[in-house]
């Protein structure tokens, strides 16, 4: 029997620290933190969607336009394609015949594009202050400084890096030159099994909690088989026994978006709608994922809503704009925000309508704006960590 529910979707409350997240201004800390060059038009003028409209029909296949899931609602709009980073990265490599690539996500994935699609290809980002905190929190000193560390105890040789897509293009090529993989959220248990059939151990960039919860969950792993790196304190904060004893070392990286879900709003949603399935992003920490009922990328996130029973509750640990979206799409069910305040990243919200007009209207008059470019010893080195995480089986 079908049961009709309440599905209006109830919009979470704007705390002061919410607001700071929605990025009115350029973040100087943000991954390539700088502001967007030139003239936007205001986000007030009525004609944007019939210029973004024009524009891109003016570029035709010249012009692909990629868009992340966490992306506002009026850029998802205009995106060729969805996806999540997996799926972007995959997308992006295989559409040779455009000559733009308009990359609607963060910096990290829009040089992972440049460096899976062709020279002849330009990817452009529609503003360079969109970046991503927890790809800033490993660079490539901190990491060359690490692997150090490791040599110095006996076990960089079998050690195996693992980065996670949110992560620069020197972490991709560090990995790659260390023999290792990228993986994203859909991917990491493979990538995690790939990497012990290479070696011993594994140090997982950036991101602690996909590291942490992929071992645990998916290997079978204890907690205290892993062990947390601190780049900001000397030998990662650790003695050599313990980096020794340790399988899997992780780098103390979150994301602030993710991280701020907590086991208290999932016992929250449990009381105030019975019943509910709690549905979590891996980027969650390790007692939300154990508190939570399922477990997912936000390609998984997707499925199961879309598989989900008519009438079944659901409380969702993502992006807000994504859980907006699927609130949406699917009236028949109940799907709410995991927590009670405003949760959107606000480097993903930087790419609004005004910088998509702005860009396509750009490449209409000729000029590339904002264009994404890794040079060539770190592409080469990116790419082969990029083409083992496309190869996993
Ligand atoms: P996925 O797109 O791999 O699910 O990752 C989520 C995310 O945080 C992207 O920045
Ligand atoms: Fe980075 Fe988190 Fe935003 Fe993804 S959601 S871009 S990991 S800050």
């Amino acid at each position: 029997m079908t049961t009709t529910v309440d599905t209006a979707f109830a919009e979470p409350t704007a705390t002061p620290l919410a607001l700071l997240l929605l990025g009115r201004q350029a973040d100087p800390n943000s991954e390539r933190g700088v502001e967007c060059p030139g003239d936007l038009p205001p986000a007030s003028d009525p004609d944007l969607v019939e210029r973004a409209r024009a524009a891109k029909a003016k570029l035709g296949d010249r012009v692909f336009i990629l868009g992340h899931h966490y992306q506002r609602d009026e850029v998802i709009e205009f995106a060729d394609v969805t996806g999540d980073s997996f799926k972007l990265a995959r997308d992006a490599a295989a559409r040779p015949q455009a000559e733009y690539i308009v990359f609607c996500g963060v910096h990290f994935m829009a040089e992972s594009a440049d460096i899976l699609t062709s020279a002849a290809q330009q990817v452009v980002l529609p503003d360079l202050a969109a970046g991503c905190s927890m790809a800033d929190m490993a660079t490539a000193e901190q990491v060359a400084e690490c692997w150090d560390v490791l040599r110095e105890a006996g076990i960089a040789d079998v050690t195996v890096p693992v980065s996670y897509m949110n992560s620069s293009a020197d972490i991709k090529a560090f990995t790659g030159k260390h023999g290792g993989t990228i993986c994203t959220s859909s991917n990491a248990k493979r990538a995690l099994e790939w990497a012990y059939e290479q070696g011993q151990k594994v140090l997982f960039l950036p991101d602690q909690h996909l590291g942490r919860n992929t071992a645990v969950r998916d290997l079978g792993f204890s907690l205290d088989d892993c062990v947390l790196y601190n780049p900001h304190k000397p030998n990662g904060g650790l003695t050599v026994e313990q980096l020794r004893d340790a399988k899997m070392i992780l780098w103390r990286g979150h994301c602030s978006v993710h991280g701020r879900f907590t086991v208290e709003s999932v016992a929250e949603v449990r009381e105030r709608i019975p019943g509910v399935n709690v549905l979590v992003h891996p980027e969650c920490k390790h007692e939300v994922v154990a508190a939570a009922d399922e477990v997912g990328s936000t390609e998984y996130i997707i499925k199961a809503l879309e598989a989900a029973e008519s009438g079944s509750k659901w409380a969702i640990g993502t992006e807000l704009n994504l859980v907006r979206r699927l609130a949406k799409a699917h009236p028949d069910k109940e799907i709410v925000f995991l927590d009670r305040s405003v949760c959107f990243c606000s480097t993903m919200n930087r790419i609004d309508l005004p910088h998509l007009v702005w860009a396509l209207e750009s490449l209409v008059e000729g000029r590339v704006p904002n264009v994404i470019t890794v040079d060539p010893e770190t592409e080469k080195y990116a790419k082969a960590a990029l083409d083992r995480m496309l190869a996993l089986p």
